[in-house]
């Protein structure tokens, strides 16, 4: 089976003063989740989407889908995590206590809050994801990167040709990400917010698919102001 679960249980805090995490803000005439949704449900090789968001939200996240049309079989709704994992290992839960997962059953965990993948995207992680444990989407990095342990002084600067940005979707074998999950202690759940992390740190391969320079996390007002721009763009062409 192919699942593809939506992140949406974060409450956007670095967007600043808004009456509703992120997520539900308007992108031109509809709310970033539903663009988001809208990309999975046109990828006919997905059994199931299930979407989770904070408790407070649910109700509305659940109206939001009826009033925008999507609300469909495929389409789930249920609670997030207390973090990012959190909310992946809920959405795992949620799929086990509806069919036994096998072996090959996959997961694509994108964050609801990119709206515009891009179907190229979500189908070369469904190929590679098959193939596969874990794969992540990235980009080249385009500036150099200066990593500095302190924050006063540069520790070093890695060669640029091996950088890239890590992007969504994420995608993973289920029973191998719920069984590297579960060998963590409390302190590494805390460090390892990023689910590849995981695999990497343990010692397995993950395996990159390449992303786009307009696939933006919506995390601040200004990608706001450039996700409009990016539709606007999508929109003229
Ligand atoms: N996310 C989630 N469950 C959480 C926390 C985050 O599903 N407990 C999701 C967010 O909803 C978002 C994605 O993970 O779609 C990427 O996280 P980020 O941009 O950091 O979102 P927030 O945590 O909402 O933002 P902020 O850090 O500004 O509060």
């Amino acid at each position: 089976m192919i699942y593809a679960g939506i992140l949406a249980g974060g409450k956007g805090t670095r967007m600043g003063n808004v009456p509703m995490p992120k997520q539900f803000l308007h992108l031109n005439d509809k709310p970033i989740i539903v663009h988001t949704i809208e990309k999975f449900i046109l990828n006919k090789r997905i059994d199931l989407i299930i979407v989770a968001t904070p408790k407070e939200w649910v109700r509305h996240t659940k109206d939001t889908i009826e009033k925008y049309g999507l609300n469909l079989p495929i389409v789930k709704v249920i609670e997030g995590g207390a973090d990012r994992n959190g909310t992946i290992m809920n959405i795992i839960s949620n799929i086990e206590g509806i069919a036994p997962v096998d072996d090959n059953d996959i997961i694509i965990t994108h964050d609801a809050v990119r709206p515009f993948l891009t179907h190229r995207i979500i189908e070369q992680n469904i190929e590679e994801g098959l193939l596969n444990d874990a794969v992540d989407t990235v980009i080249s990095a385009v500036d150099t990167i200066v990593e500095s342990t302190d924050g006063e002084y540069i520790s070093s600067i890695p060669v640029r040709s091996h950088m890239y940005q890590g992007q969504t979707p994420q995608t993973f074998k289920i029973t191998k990400l719920k069984e590297l999950y579960n060998t963590l202690t409390e302190e590494e759940k805390e460090v390892l917010t990023d689910a590849c992390k995981i695999f990497a740190i343990k010692g397995h391969q993950v395996k990159l698919v390449r992303g786009e320079t307009f696939n933006i996390k919506v995390t601040t007002p200004y990608d706001l102001s450039v996700s409009n721009a990016i539709l606007k763009g999508s929109m003229d062409k």
